[in-house]
């Protein structure tokens, strides 16, 4: 049997790793590979409830009270999907994870990073990606890609979004041995290019 794998991805909104994730599957798979996709927020059942609350909710949600439902959520995918799969030998693919608190309620909204970073060894368990990839992409790119429809988080402003891009920056300089970063304003097939001598280091294939 494989052994597990759990390869994380980061980023700005609109950096572009959602279909990158759905490429890598695809192209995992038909290496042979079992690989599970999940998200969070909302890999499925009380996630996407939790989901729909964080980004749709109109009314005031405190920076705690959002960090927490953040790793509600990330428990449960932890317990319920990423583990179970991992033990199975499969390679799980989570779009968003640990990083993403870090760098939106911890770098973002300015929340303190040692506690996050001891809130995220709660909701994991103290589980760690293998490898996490953080696509790039400047501020002005990202809103544009986003479009006119924005969710709560979405909506948070130029300069909060400035914040989250340059705490991932951070988050990779700080760990560079699982963070890599790539950039995420070159086409999709540069990008994937990328992804592949990432993840095929990591394989060793
Ligand atoms: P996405 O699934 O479309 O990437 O949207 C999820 C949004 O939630 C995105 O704006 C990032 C945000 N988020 C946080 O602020 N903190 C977190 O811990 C996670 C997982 C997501």
């Amino acid at each position: 049997m494989n052994k597990g794998l759990f390869i994380t991805f980061e980023g700005a909104d609109g950096c572009g790793k959602t279909t990158q994730i759905r490429m890598l599957k695809d192209y995992l798979e038909n290496a042979g590979y079992e690989v599970v996709l999940t998200r969070e927020p909302g890999a499925k059942g009380l996630g996407e409830k939790v989901r729909e609350i964080l980004l749709n909710y109109d009314g005031i949600v405190s920076d705690r009270c959002e960090s927490f439902l953040f790793l509600a959520d990330r428990a449960q995918n932890i317990d319920t999907i990423v583990v179970p799969a991992i033990k199975e030998g499969k390679i799980v693919l989570c779009d968003r994870h640990i990083d993403s608190t870090v760098a939106y309620q911890g770098y973002g909204r300015g929340l303190d990073l040692e506690r996050i970073n001891m809130l995220n060894r709660l909701a994991t368990d103290g589980k760690m990606p293998d490898l996490t990839l953080v696509f790039d992409i400047d501020v002005e790119t990202s809103m544009q890609r986003v479009g006119k429809n924005k969710d709560r988080m979405e909506s948070a402003g130029i300069e909060f979004h400035n914040k989250v891009r340059n705490g991932y920056l951070e988050i990779a300089k700080l760990n560079p041995e699982r963070v890599k970063v790539i950039n995420g304003s070159e086409s999709i097939e540069k990008v994937f290019e990328n992804v592949k001598n990432l993840i095929n280091k990591t394989l060793h294939i």
